[in-house]
């Protein structure tokens, strides 16, 4: 279960300069946590106030709550495209507010990311979008089709490789975005309304993606509206509701 944790603040990680610091002592069973965030917003009034929560590696997770809620700044901090204002996000033990450069793209590699709106590039193939990053990344062209194949066929889309995002249903769109996030084998997967605007059908089929994925190793987060496919599915809900987080 996650945890909704009271704040701990004699602890120390390893900072974004790599310095070692005091560990945790559950730390090695930890995948992520925030300590008393806060995320402010320019002009705005605060999208998450004062948070706590613990996730250990292996958990499958789902964040729900209303439109606007925080939903996706709580991702966005976990793999930095935000910073809190206040507190502190760790992620595999590194401090996102210190991590900078070099480091932060290495701690991304390891986070594989479902974006909301999918963010496919209009003018590659399913194939390319898919190995856009491990190029990217500068994995051996071997490598790169050694891991293709089985992404595609894990998420139904072998027989689509050469077809451009403007020639696939949104489902399928949706399954690209997946095929992207995860080709790298992330040991966290972070997805943003992955189910979004799909009907009955495609989203229980993203959501086996997903769960095969968990059962092989990987720490899964995963937001949502979808009060039906959270029933369905038997995995911990967090609520994120007026800033607050909640254990449903
Ligand atoms: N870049 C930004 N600048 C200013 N305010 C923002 C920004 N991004 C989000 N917000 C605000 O922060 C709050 C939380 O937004 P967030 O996108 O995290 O919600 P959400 O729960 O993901 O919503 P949805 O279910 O509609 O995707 C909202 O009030 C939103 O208007
Ligand atoms: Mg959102």
């Amino acid at each position: 279960m996650p945890v909704l944790t009271t704040p701990v603040t004699t602890n120390k990680f390893v900072d974004g300069e790599g310095n070692k610091t005091q560990q945790h002592s559950d730390t090695a069973g930890i995948a992520l946590q925030l300590r008393s965030v806060t995320k402010i917003y320019t002009n705005t009034s605060h999208a998450l106030l004062d948070v706590n929560l613990q996730v250990k590696h292996k958990e499958f997770l789902f964040i729900t709550g209303p439109s606007g809620s925080g939903k996706s700044t709580l991702l966005k901090l976990l793999y930095g495209a935000e910073l809190a204002t206040q507190g502190e996000v760790i992620v595999h033990d590194c401090n996102l507010a210190t991590l900078r450069g070099d480091r932060l793209s290495l701690l991304r590699r390891r986070i594989g990311i479902v974006f909301q709106d999918y963010k496919l590039i209009p003018q590659r193939t399913v194939a390319e979008n898919v190995t856009f990053v491990l190029q990217a990344q500068g994995y051996t062209r071997k490598e790169i089709q050694r891991r293709l194949e089985p992404t595609l066929k894990l998420v139904g889309l072998l027989a689509k490789a050469d077809r451009f995002p403007d020639q696939l249903s949104g489902g399928e769109q949706q399954r690209v975005s997946i095929a992207r996030a995860i080709v790298a084998t992330p040991p966290l997967l972070l997805a943003d309304e992955p189910t979004g605007n799909l009907d009955p059908d495609n989203s229980w089929q993203i959501m086996q993606i997903l769960e095969k994925l968990n059962s092989f190793g990987a720490t899964v987060i995963v937001t949502t509206h979808d009060e039906q496919l959270v029933r369905r599915c038997n995995h911990p809900v967090v609520q994120v509701r007026d800033g607050k987080l909640y254990r449903k």
